[in-house]
């Protein structure tokens, strides 16, 4: 990561998304307002998230959503918080989320604007009541034009997203997003109540020596994601004639983070574990705006097989394999996947 020139520091994203829709002309006023709404959010997310057992905000909700996976208190606040901040400023045409079965149109009595907003409101929910970060990830779609959005106007592939982003809620909360022109990072100013810019045109080294995989579903795996894999394993006297380290958060905002910080590869594979799943991760929500970021900080992405930013939605909570970070490493790991077809 480039570190922020003192004559930039103090640059809030207000400013920036300012800059950026009329000094660059990146973005319109709609977009603009768009991710401004989305980081109001997440900053009452961090704040939910932040009161911990303080808040009656821990536990699980006693409801399962359309994946099938138990909600967790958490899961349904946040979803309520990012649909309540978006629903009623005219920049959008619908949303959609992990959290709801189908897309959420915008009400009659407000404006829709242009724009699709497609989230996961909270990753990494088994974290919650163990204080790890968790996170939020977003993907913006422009609505094709005269469209009432139904379920088919959401599948677009991941190369026309305009914009995506993700917040963790660690140590510090932190926001990540791209425009489609590099990597930014705000982190938020509890303070100030404000997100100021603290990295900017974020990189991923092309090598790296940190692999970041849930190791217990190995007995799952196809075969060249185990050769993988037992290649890194194998050190210095391997294929590979070095070392690799693990690291596993269970979060993927946060796994990922740690990649645009300092390079790794982040993998969740096909597993077969539940054969009619191709993967854990959605391709909508989660591995589509961490491949937007991810090529855009430098690295690659990948479902093993192809770019993932070219996978056509079949469905809106599709799963899909996730190879993603530094680009020799998912380049190899790749490059075993289809050696096997
Ligand atoms: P979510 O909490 O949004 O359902 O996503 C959970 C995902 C992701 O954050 C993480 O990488 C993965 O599930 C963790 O999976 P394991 O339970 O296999 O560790
Ligand atoms: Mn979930
Ligand atoms: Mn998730
Ligand atoms: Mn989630």
């Amino acid at each position: 990561m480039s570190s922020v020139p003192a004559s930039s520091a103090g640059i809030s994203l207000s400013r920036f998304l300012i800059e950026a829709q009329r000094d660059q002309g990146h973005i319109d006023a709609q977009l603009r307002l768009l991710i401004e709404v989305v980081a109001r959010a997440c900053k009452r997310i961090s704040i939910a998230v932040g009161r911990g057992a303080l808040g009656d905000v821990l536990g699980t909700a006693g409801t399962e959503n359309v994946q099938g996976e138990t909600q967790k208190k958490l899961d349904v606040i946040s979803n309520e918080i990012l649909l309540e901040a978006n629903e009623w400023g005219g920049h959008l045409a619908g949303l959609a989320s992990e959290e709801m079965d189908h897309p959420h149109p915008i009400p009659n009595r407000y404006p829709k604007g242009e724009y699709l907003l497609v989230f996961d409101p909270l990753d990494g929910s088994s974290n919650i009541d163990v204080n790890i970060s968790v996170g939020t990830i977003f993907s913006v779609l422009r609505c094709p034009p005269g469209a009432n959005p139904d379920e088919a106007d959401f599948l677009q592939p991941g190369t026309r997203q305009v914009a995506a982003g993700y917040a963790v809620y660690g140590s510090s909360t932190v926001l990540v997003l791209t425009l489609g022109q590099g990597v930014y990072q705000f982190t938020l100013d509890r303070e100030q109540g404000s997100f100021v810019l603290t990295g900017t045109r974020l990189t991923i080294p092309e090598d790296t020596g940190e692999f970041a995989i849930n190791m217990s579903n190995l007995r799952h795996w196809e075969a060249p994601m185990r050769r993988y894999i037992e290649e890194l394993l194998a050190g210095t006297t391997g294929p590979r004639g070095r070392d690799f380290n693990m690291r596993w958060v269970a979060s993927m905002v946060a796994d990922v983070h740690r990649i645009l910080t300092r390079g790794g590869i982040f993998i969740y594979p096909r597993d077969m574990k539940d054969p009619t799943k191709p993967g854990k991760l959605r391709l909508m929500y989660e591995a589509n705006p961490m491949a937007f970021i991810v090529e855009q900080a430098g690295g690659a992405a990948t479902t093993g097989r192809q770019r993932i930013l070219d996978v056509v939605p079949e469905t809106l909570h599709q799963r899909v394999p996730v190879f993603l970070g530094s680009k020799n490493e998912v380049e190899r790991a790749t490059e075993l996947h289809r050696m096997a077809d």
